[in-house]
């Protein structure tokens, strides 16, 4: 296997399915911080299976998801069938085909550590969305990362793990800043209170 797409097609078979803590509390974290939000028109980015989709499209109006795995994209589209959805496979690290100043929601779930090169994600997002627009980034918390923690499967009994980059809460609050957002809200997110905490999580806004 060489690279992250092969590894995500494959991983796409189990990803639902799979004991993974951190693909359970992401979905919790989505729904509590965005609960009290009014969102439209969203873009998910490395939409995956559509774990997430379900849920925002309960509440938006049209939601067009990127993701460079086409067998995430089948799971995803067999899964969500509502016209308010399009999947288009795309890699986030070129040029979006989406159009600029459309969207008031973006988010990005357990994608950005796969991502070397923030900077042009927050770039391309700040692009997207219209004035006021949020963008909702919640990812394996850095100190997850530090302590070993990293995105894997298991094939026929052997370990399968994704490329990762490592980046610190202060590199995704930068770049984002650099880009033109505002920081509105970062939270830490646990398993248990005495752990390392599991996931981060961060609300921007492109200002009004
Ligand atoms: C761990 S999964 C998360 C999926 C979904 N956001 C969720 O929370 O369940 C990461 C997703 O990002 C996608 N991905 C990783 N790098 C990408 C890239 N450069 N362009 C587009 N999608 C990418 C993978 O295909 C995969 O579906």
């Amino acid at each position: 296997m060489k690279n992250n797409i092969d590894k995500y097609n494959a991983w796409a078979y189990q990803y639902d399915n799979n004991i993974n803590p951190t693909r359970d509390l992401d979905k919790t974290v989505i729904k509590e911080s965005l609960s009290n939000l009014d969102f439209f028109k969203v873009l998910e980015l490395g939409c995956g299976s559509g774990k997430n989709t379900e849920w925002l499209i309960s509440k938006a109006d049209k939601l067009v998801g990127l993701d460079f795995s086409k067998n995430m994209l089948a799971l995803a589209r067999k899964k969500i069938t509502s016209k308010k959805v399009t999947f288009i496979n795309a890699n986030i690290n070129e040029k979006w085909p989406v159009d600029n100043n459309t969207f008031d929601l973006a988010t990005i779930n357990l994608t950005l550590e796969h991502i070397e090169i923030l900077d042009h994600i927050f770039n391309s997002l700040f692009m997207k969305l219209v004035q006021g627009g949020k963008c909702f980034v919640c990812e394996l918390h850095p100190k997850k990362q530090l302590a070993g923690s990293r995105a894997k499967f298991e094939e026929n009994g052997t370990d399968i793990v994704l490329d990762v980059f490592q980046h610190s809460e202060q590199e995704y609050i930068q770049s984002a800043e650099k880009a033109g957002f505002n920081l509105l809200v970062k939270e830490d997110w646990y398993d248990n209170e005495k752990d390392i905490p599991r996931l981060i999580s961060f609300l921007f806004e492109k200002p009004k």
